[in-house]
């Protein structure tokens, strides 16, 4: 019986978490899993909302860490996560995706000789202004087992000297959610709650400080959003990081004025995946819904001038288009003018199966 600490932090941890808690659930006789939430994030529309609609069991542990710097914040989940481990003694811990929970918790584990595990490792985007580039490279570092989601995550960490055999292509568990919940997620009413009829509209999401933080750049991409917004409805659910910097910049007043560009509180799992899954078009900073809008064949443009997630553009409907105005315009016209533009296939391995091929490894290990 393998006792495993899952953990999750911040937003898109718990639907990679969920489907390895219910899949340990399912084989009781192997495995004993337990839940603990740092607490990164804590609103009920960007934690509690997920817990229910992932059907992710409640925390075991519950460490309400919150918001501060990052040094703060790594720091907090540490001195917090230390007694933790010690109590259990589990005979893995799985850290998930790159917020500063999954950093935390790694080195934690490693300095007491705790095994833990790092699924979506490998994933680079070689820009290190990102703190989400920091917490890859080092959870990847340190952790017994990575689990990859693509080929070219396993070829980034052999050149960084990972040896082999810690590494084991399962395919992306972030999947396994979506293709469970697509189904259910039409028992969301969000599209009739908007008036939105089906790929006759766009998505946004924006949270990444390079995007949001400075006001030069937001203003400049909102106003590509209202271009955009002249030509179909825009629909923008604002993460609180973002809600935050656009009263500060002061260019609050401006959206809630726009007619084209529709600003809602943030979504939970299911009505937002009823939302982009309907959407002509995503315009997305997040890594997931790259992945998310490749399995589902909606196009995608990131607002980002990387991404460490290359397969969804080599393979999937994702384009890397930056913070330029006139080029976010310009390609969004092309994919309203044309539809998706390339063939695109989905990755090997995004099948929904991933959760029951990581607890396979950590069987073996
Ligand atoms: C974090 C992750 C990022 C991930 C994102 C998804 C890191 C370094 N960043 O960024 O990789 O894409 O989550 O959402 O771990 N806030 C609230 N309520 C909450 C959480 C945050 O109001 O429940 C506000 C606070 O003002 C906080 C700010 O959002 O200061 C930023 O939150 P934080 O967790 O520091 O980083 P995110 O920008 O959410």
């Amino acid at each position: 019986m393998l006792k495993v600490i899952n953990v999750v932090g911040a937003r898109p941890n718990f639907m990679k978490v969920a489907p390895i808690v219910q899949a340990m659930k399912r084989r009781k006789q192997e495995f004993a899993p337990l839940v603990l939430h740092t607490g990164q994030h804590y609103d009920a529309a960007m934690s509690e909302a997920f817990f229910r609609d992932l059907e992710l069991p409640a925390p075991d542990e519950y460490l309400g860490v919150g918001s501060a710097s990052h040094a703060a914040q790594t720091a907090a989940v540490m001195e917090r996560f230390e007694p933790v481990l010690l109590r259990e003694n589990p005979d893995w811990v799985i850290v998930v995706g790159d917020v500063n929970s999954t950093l935390a918790c790694a080195l934690v584990c490693s300095k007491l000789g705790v095994k833990v595990a790092h699924v979506e490792a490998g994933l680079r985007s070689r820009d290190r202004t990102m703190p989400e580039e920091i917490n890859r490279i080092l959870t990847d570092q340190v952790a017994d087992l990575l689990f990859t989601p693509s080929a070219d995550a396993d070829q980034n960490l052999l050149a960084e000297g990972i040896p082999e055999e810690r590494i084991r292509f399962v395919g992306n568990v972030m999947i396994d959610s979506l293709l469970k919940h697509l189904p259910r997620s039409n028992s969301s009413t969000i599209r009739e709650e908007l008036d939105l009829n089906e790929r006759e509209y766009a998505v946004v999401t924006l949270h990444r400080p390079a995007n949001v933080d400075t006001s030069d750049t937001f203003a400049r991409v909102l106003g590509a959003l209202e271009m955009i917004g002249r030509r179909l409805p825009v629909v923008f659910p604002v993460h609180p990081r973002t809600r935050k910097t656009l009263s500060e910049l002061g260019l609050a007043e401006r959206v809630a004025g726009s007619k084209s560009l529709r600003i809602i509180e943030p979504l939970a799992y299911l009505d937002f995946l009823r939302l982009y899954s309907g959407a002509r078009l995503v315009l997305t900073d997040s890594g997931g819904i790259q992945e998310e809008t490749t399995v589902l064949g909606i196009p995608c443009l990131t607002l980002r001038e990387n991404t460490e997630r290359p397969i969804t553009v080599d393979q999937g409907t994702n384009t890397i288009v930056g913070t330029d105005p006139e080029r976010i315009v310009r390609e969004a016209m092309a994919v309203l003018d044309h539809g998706p533009t390339a063939r695109h296939s989905i990755p090997p391995l995004w099948d929904g199966h991933t959760a029951d091929r990581i607890l396979e490894a950590l069987m073996q290990s």
